[in-house]
């Protein structure tokens, strides 16, 4: 069956649309435990939240979507909880590469990725080899994934630069900074969207997140669907960026 496109809703303005959306995907433990579920079926659910929001993204017009989906400090985790989201990755990518090539979805991976199990950096590798081409919305995966070690990241090759004369300290701006970073192909974003209404960063895009408005709402992942998604679009249609200025 064709996939129908789902129009814009009508009271949101497509000239005042974020172009970039990030999101930190909180609460599927919460929501599988609420269910009496074990908390892995809470990520297998978030799984589905995620390609909704993405297809919904895309037919929107949004050209940018990043999903916090590992970070560094989830390893911390009970050890079958890691297991089983490395391997659900894995099989996601496996699964939704199609789909993914008939929506024109353009995937990739940011974070520490050579730390992964190797057989899920090789379903990486082909995913975003097999979308470079295409040319719907830029999906970004961040995956042991930490703000901080990024930013030390960029630091360190521009410093290397720096070191074998090729480049000048007083050359370095926010320009030059922001194409060291993984999401040097991608603008910063413009709305963060966090659920289970935690007020946090959690060391997500730090240096890309400046300017960004946040949204947090008290869903959790799972339930997050087009009508929260449209909820948050109003929200931010309401705000006012001055972006420093008055
Ligand atoms: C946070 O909820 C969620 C995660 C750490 C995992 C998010 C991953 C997915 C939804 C899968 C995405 C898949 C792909 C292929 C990108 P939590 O476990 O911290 O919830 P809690 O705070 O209620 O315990």
């Amino acid at each position: 069956m064709p996939t129908i496109l789902q129009e814009l809703p009508s009271d949101l303005d497509q000239d005042r649309l974020p172009r970039h959306v990030a999101v930190i995907m909180d609460g599927n433990g919460r929501w599988a435990k609420r269910k009496g579920l074990p908390r892995i079926m809470g990520h297998r659910q978030g799984v589905d939240a995620l390609k909704g929001l993405l297809r919904c993204c895309n037919d929107w017009g949004i050209q940018a979507l990043t999903a916090y989906a590992f970070s560094t400090e989830n390893w911390g985790r009970p050890h079958e909880e890691v297991d089983f989201l490395m391997t659900l990755f894995e099989r996601v990518l496996v699964r939704e590469l199609q789909e993914m090539m008939k929506e024109n979805v353009r995937i990739q991976f940011v974070g520490n990725l050579a730390d992964l199990p190797r057989s899920l950096q090789e379903q990486i590798e082909r995913s975003m080899q097999e979308t470079k081409n295409n040319r719907g919305i830029q999906f970004t995966v961040a995956t042991n994934y930490g703000g901080r070690q990024e930013i030390l990241h960029a630091a360190r090759a521009i410093a290397t630069q720096v070191q074998q004369g090729h480049l000048q300290p007083d050359e370095i701006d926010e320009a030059l900074f922001s194409r060291h970073l993984y999401t040097a192909n991608v603008c910063d974003p413009d709305l963060l969207i966090r659920t289970s209404g935690e007020m946090r960063l959690s060391n997500f895009l730090l240096w890309q997140m400046a300017y960004a408005e946040l949204y947090i709402t008290d869903a959790l992942w799972p339930d997050f669907d087009r009508v929260q998604f449209h909820q948050a679009l109003s929200a931010y249609q309401q705000r006012d960026r001055r972006f420093g200025k008055v």
